[in-house]
């Protein structure tokens, strides 16, 4: 009689901690006291500043607990306004970490690889010149945080890369092929990585390493707008899954 109920309130246990888990997890801040998070969340849909702030929910941010302090600046442990907001500037303040200009940097920080390939594009130099040219919000957006689809960044490219400007106006299309080609390879290796699923130290482990590797190098190199090395570590990933299909058929 007693193992059935041992088995129950352990159950009961077991799905307590789940639930309360999952709850903390999907409330981000609320789990570490944020006041930047409590309060904006509770602001209204009607207003810019509410919109912007409930953009964050749902974010690969705030799965990881990047709360709006680590952008914004701020004192996240200050429950009143003016006093939590202090160092928190527009985006339209020149010494704001969001003023479009900073935003590379105010990114890298965390996500320096990226950074520094950036900052040796073509295009950060103009970016530091003029103001001109695409961040890092242009292609992931500033608080979603996600990549634009090829149609969307043809377009994004085209306002400066297009035939009445005439600055290399066969960009757009080739920028729209190459993702495609990323996010086609992305599938691949995925798909791979299910169906063969390698030993530790095997030959299609290192292939499929191999693989993944110049996969990441392709998309590092997306940050530098060199569309021609990337397509060129993309073949390179290609070869290394062909590799991996010839080993299983010739064992
Ligand atoms: C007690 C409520 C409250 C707290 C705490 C709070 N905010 Fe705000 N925040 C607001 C309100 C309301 C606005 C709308 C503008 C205003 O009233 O100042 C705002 C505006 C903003 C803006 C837009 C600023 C602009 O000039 O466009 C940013 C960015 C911002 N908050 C970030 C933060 C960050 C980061 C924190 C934590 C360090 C934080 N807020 C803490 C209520 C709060
Ligand atoms: C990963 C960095 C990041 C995080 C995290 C983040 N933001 Fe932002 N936020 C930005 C950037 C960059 C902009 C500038 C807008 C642009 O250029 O698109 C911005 C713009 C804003 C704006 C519009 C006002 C302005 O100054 O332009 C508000 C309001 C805002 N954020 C609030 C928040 C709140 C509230 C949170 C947390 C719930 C948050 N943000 C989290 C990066 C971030
Ligand atoms: C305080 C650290 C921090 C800052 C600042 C930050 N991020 Fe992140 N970012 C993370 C973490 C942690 C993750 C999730 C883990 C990962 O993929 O690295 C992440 C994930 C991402 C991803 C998704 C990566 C993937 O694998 O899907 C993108 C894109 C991204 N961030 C862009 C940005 C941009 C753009 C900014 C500036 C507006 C920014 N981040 C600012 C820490 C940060
Ligand atoms: C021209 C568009 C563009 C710009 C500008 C851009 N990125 Fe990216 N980013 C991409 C693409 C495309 C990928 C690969 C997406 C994929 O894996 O599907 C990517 C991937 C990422 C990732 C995830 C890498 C991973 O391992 O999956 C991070 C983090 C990131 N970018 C951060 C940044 C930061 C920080 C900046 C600014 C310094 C920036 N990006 C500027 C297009 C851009
Ligand atoms: C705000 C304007 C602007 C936008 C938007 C823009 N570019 Fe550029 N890009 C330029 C300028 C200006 C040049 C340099 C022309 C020159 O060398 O005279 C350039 C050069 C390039 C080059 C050649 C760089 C080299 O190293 O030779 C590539 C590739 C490129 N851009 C890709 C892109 C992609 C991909 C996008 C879209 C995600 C994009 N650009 C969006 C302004 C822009």
């Amino acid at each position: 009689m007693t193992k059935p109920r041992y088995i129950v309130s352990l159950f009961i246990i077991l799905s307590s901690i789940f639930i309360l888990s999952s709850f903390c997890y999907a409330d981000g801040g609320q789990k570490t006291g944020n006041t930047c998070v409590n309060c904006h969340s509770k602001l209204s849909n009607s207003s810019f500043v509410g919109v912007q702030s409930h953009a964050w929910k749902g974010s690969i941010h705030q799965k990881h607990g990047i709360t709006c302090d680590k952008c914004h600046g701020g004192n996240p442990a200050a429950t009143d306004k003016k006093e939590a907001h202090i160092g928190v500037l527009s985006s339209s303040n020149p010494q704001s970490r969001v003023y479009y200009k900073n935003i590379p940097s105010t990114c890298g920080r965390c996500h320096g690889a990226e950074f520094y390939k950036f900052t040796q594009s073509y295009h950060f130099k103009k970016l530091e010149a003029t103001g001109r040219g695409p961040n890092c919000v242009t292609c992931h957006g500033s608080m979603v945080t996600s990549v634009l689809n090829p149609d969307d960044i043809a377009k994004v490219c085209a306002r400066c890369h297009n035939k009445r400007i005439g600055v290399f106006p066969y960009v757009p299309q080739k920028a729209k092929a190459v993702l495609l080609l990323l996010r086609e390879s992305k599938a691949l290796i995925n798909a791979d990585k299910r169906l063969y699923n390698p030993a530790k130290g095997s030959a299609n482990a290192s292939y499929l390493q191999g693989a993944q590797s110049s996969l990441y190098s392709a998309k590092l190199e997306w940050h530098r707008f060199d569309l021609d090395s990337i397509v060129r570590h993309l073949e390179q990933m290609d070869n290394f899954l062909r590799k991996l299909s010839r080993d299983i058929s010739h064992p």
